[in-house]
């Protein structure tokens, strides 16, 4: 690293804007919609980085993985890229990255449980695509507020108020424009800010001044009803904004730097402060005096031979200072922390000081798992970070029996990390593994193989998901597991789980034992 970026680094590090407000956010959106594009303007008008195609020419780097090695460096250049943290107008913002593409996995969904609004990235041609939709969901439950950002409105894209009603009725919610684009495509002549009722030029993030928008008459005219009518769309409403109600909307396109300015401007504006987070017994506020932090994601380190990890933890209340000692609340156990770390776009660096928002990196060797809560000593516990049922199952096939110990660590190791889930049916001695999305198998198989030196295949199971079930009633438990022992079985926790056979034997039997609930999510305990 350049001695440039070292200083860079250290001027956006929390620890020397303690006093700063926190953004912590992150872009949810379908391949292709602009994600990469926006993250790198973010970053640009935060200084965190010097020039355009820095997180891009990583992102392509790590999107060539054909072979093991691919996938390792991809898990380092996640690494590094997993939280990126700039500050702007003296705000710090954390943005999380959700990676998107072929790798959507549980990952994806277990890092909006730590972040407190979101930016819907919206390719103006295509409207809402399937993802999108997907992580939409994933805010919806939490109430996550989220701001628009329709790009690529310099291309030929859809009517600006066909797309509004479109996230409107998808999503259900009310929308607000407040940029709303000057033509599209060839007659795309920059933007329009709705409230101040004047145009907007382009802004680079580079600090050159704003270039003057000039729009012919006719355009004018256009451009004048179409503000006229878009005022019938609900009005910025903060509290419905940030109850998850209403999405304020931003027509702008990355690339071009029109738009961007302003979408920072609403999340330094209008996002929320880090939000109180819950827990039980109690919700922990973000002003409570003591530290609490939870981890929302672990991921392996680059050298296989030491079997380190970095835990993803979010600070949610109180003020952490490097070298504490936290209770690790699972096992009771203090843990004193005395390497954490901080991300930044280009770099990581020791983290001496850390504020609610902030995402420190913990290395440790394995104790620290998805879901922990780390405190000064209260014995409480975050919740809301679930397991979602897998979507697709497969049986591990052993080719040299002598293992079979081994492969039990390998497998307990790497759903301790959120790889895969594993799951062991109460008959016969099978391991089943389950994943959210394909990729998720490439990568556990390439590391049963690099790290533990486990020769495996998998075989489709005969189960095509499975549920956690639980009831009120536990007698009815009993009654319901003596009577469906083929087709259950126990996950890395031992919760029982539903393996379904097909669609229709789940709705079968859920419809046969209403006392029993099948859960799509499960919290370990
Ligand atoms: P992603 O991370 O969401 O997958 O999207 P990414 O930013 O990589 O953007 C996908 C493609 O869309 C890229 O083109 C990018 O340049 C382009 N793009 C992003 N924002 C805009 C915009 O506002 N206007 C226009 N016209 N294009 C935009 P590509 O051809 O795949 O890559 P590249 O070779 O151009 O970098």
């Amino acid at each position: 690293m350049s001695d440039e970026l070292t200083t860079l680094a250290q001027d956006a590090s929390p620890a020397s804007t303690g006093a700063f407000p926190r953004r912590t956010f992150a872009i949810i959106s379908h391949p292709d919609a602009g994600k990469t594009t926006l993250t790198e303007k973010l970053l640009l008008f935060g200084g965190a980085i010097r020039e355009a195609g820095m997180v891009k020419a990583r992102r392509e780097r790590r999107n060539t993985r054909s072979d093991w090695m691919a996938i390792e460096r991809q898990r380092g250049i996640s690494v590094t890229s997993s939280v990126m943290t700039f500050t702007w107008h003296d705000v710090v913002f954390n943005l999380l990255d959700t990676p998107g593409h072929q790798d959507f996995s549980e990952d994806t969904y277990r890092t909006l449980t730590a972040v407190d609004a979101a930016v819907m990235v919206i390719d103006a041609a295509r409207g809402i695509e399937a993802q999108t939709l997907k992580l939409f969901e994933v805010c919806r439950l939490r109430d996550i507020p989220i701001i628009t950002f329709v790009n690529k409105i310099d291309r030929e894209g859809q009517d600006p108020f066909s797309l509004l009603d479109e996230i409107a009725n998808t999503l259900a919610l009310d929308v607000c424009p407040l940029v709303w684009p000057v033509g599209m495509g060839g007659l795309f002549r920059g933007c329009w800010d709705i409230r101040a009722n004047r145009p907007i030029g382009r802004v680079a993030p580079d600090g050159e001044p704003a270039e003057p928008v000039t729009i012919p008459d006719d355009q004018m005219a256009d451009l004048r009803d179409a503000v006229e009518l878009a005022g019938a769309y609900p009005a910025f409403d903060r509290e419905a904004f940030l109850a998850g109600h209403l999405t304020p909307v931003v027509f702008g396109t990355a690339l071009k730097d029109y738009g961007v300015l302003e979408l920072l401007s609403l999340l330094a504006e209008h996002a929320p402060p880090p939000t109180t987070q819950r827990a039980e017994p109690h919700p922990v506020r973000a002003e409570q005096k003591s530290v609490t932090g939870f981890v929302f994601k672990v991921q392996a380190n680059m050298d296989p031979n030491h079997r380190d990890r970095i835990a993803f933890t979010r600070i949610c209340s109180g003020r952490f200072q490097r070298g504490m000692k936290l209770l690790h609340v699972r096992t009771g156990k203090p843990m004193a922390i005395q390497a954490p770390i901080f991300f930044f776009a280009q770099d990581r660096s020791l983290a001496e000081e850390a504020f609610p928002g902030d995402i420190i990196g913990i290395p440790n060797h394995g104790s620290l798992r998805v879901g922990d809560t780390l405190t000064e000593g209260e014995t409480l516990r975050f919740t809301g970070i679930p397991s979602f049922a897998p979507e697709i199952l497969r049986r591990v096939v052993l080719t040299d029996p002598m293992k079979a110990k081994q492969l039990r660590r390998a497998l307990e190791d790497l759903a301790e990390e959120g790889v895969a889930q594993v799951f062991r049916p109460m008959l016969g001695a099978d391991w089943i593994v389950g994943v959210v999305g394909a990729l998720q198998l490439d990568v556990l198989q390439a590391r049963i193989d690099a790290e533990y030196k486990i020769p495996i295949r998998f075989e489709p199971a005969p189960y095509v998901t499975a549920r956690w079930i639980s009831s009120p009633d536990p007698k009815r438990l009993k009654d319901f597991i003596e009577a469906n022992q083929s087709t259950l079985g126990h996950d890395r926790d031992d919760s029982p789980v539903f393996l379904a056979r097909d669609t229709f034997s789940l709705r079968f039997t859920a419809e046969r034992w209403p006392e029993i609930t099948f859960a799509t999510t499960h919290q370990s305990a």
